[in-house]
């Protein structure tokens, strides 16, 4: 138990860029004198001294506004930053190396005896103000946002964010997703890719394209129709051979006044 508070303590460093020396953090961090009546109080808990147990939590609680039951069993180096608000349950489980932030309730959704609270993997961390709720699991290496509600498992290696939480897809992977859409297109639909400099310009250049293929497919319909015959008089169409939109350089609208962008257009 000793070694385990040692860690609890010696752990803060990594981990609040704020703490200066043990001294600081044993007379001023509520989150490590919670953890430390914890290890105590779980240690009375296991040996059946329950009710004992039960009345250090409850100092605890009042001296740090955390409250765990002296039941839930708490893995190595764990870490409550701030801590006030905190609530864990009687049946949750922690591993490793995780921290809470001020405002987490790793709680239950039945009144059923047994397991009804969340367990934590190793290394997750559980931002401000979150809720985690059912006999749920959350996978080794999550984070969970601040203020988010989980009701369901969190894979490994996953951010969740939101109510009810919801995984976060990184940026890169919806650019990739929408360049294949756009590939599949033909054009770029969506007109944000990050590696396109004027988006307006291409989706213009490609219906240009599209048009002047048209246009020379109803000039071949007509020879054809013509030699079997028919006779039309068409108006002349306006030329779109060389049409083409050149890319806007934004350093040339900086002020609209001195730099008139009229000639942007080729034909
Ligand atoms: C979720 C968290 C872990 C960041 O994860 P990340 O993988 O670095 O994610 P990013 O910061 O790149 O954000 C990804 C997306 O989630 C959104 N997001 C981040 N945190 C969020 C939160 N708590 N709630 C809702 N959305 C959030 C971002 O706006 C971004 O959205 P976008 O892709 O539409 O722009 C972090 O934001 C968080 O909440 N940490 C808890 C910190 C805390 O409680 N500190 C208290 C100190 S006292």
């Amino acid at each position: 138990m000793f070694s385990r508070i040692k860690e609890d303590i010696s752990v803060v460093f990594d981990r609040d860029p704020a703490a200066r020396h043990t001294l600081e953090i044993i007379t001023t961090y509520p989150g490590v004198h919670a953890i430390i009546m914890h290890r105590i109080s779980h240690a009375l808990s296991n040996r059946g001294l329950k009710w004992l147990a039960r009345v250090l939590s409850n100092i605890a609680r009042l001296f740090t506004g955390i409250e765990i039951h002296p039941a839930a069993v708490i893995g190595r180096r764990f870490f409550i930053d701030h801590g006030m608000g905190i609530v864990i349950g009687e049946t949750a489980e922690i591993g490793d190396d995780c921290s809470l932030y001020h405002g987490v309730t790793l709680g239950g959704t039945s009144w059923t005896p047994g397991k009804r609270h969340p367990t934590l993997g190793n290394n997750v961390v559980v931002g401000a103000g979150a809720k985690i709720l059912g006999p749920i699991m959350i996978n080794d290496g999550a984070r969970i946002g601040s203020n988010a509600v989980v009701v369901k498992e969190v894979p490994a290696n996953t951010t969740v964010v939101g109510v009810p939480a919801r995984e976060v897809i990184k940026s890169d992977m919806t650019q990739k997703n929408r360049e294949k859409i756009a590939n599949k297109m033909g054009f770029d639909a969506y007109g944000a890719t990050q590696d396109m400099s004027d988006p307006v310009a291409k989706t213009v250049n490609r219906m240009l394209d599209h048009i002047h293929k048209m246009d020379e497919r109803m000039d071949k319909m007509c020879i054809q129709m013509k030699s079997l015959g028919g006779e039309f008089d068409f108006e002349p169409l306006p030329g779109l051979k060389d049409a083409e939109l050149s890319e806007c350089n934004p350093e040339d609208h900086k002020d609209k006044h001195k730099t008139p962008h009229s000639t942007d257009k080729k034909e």
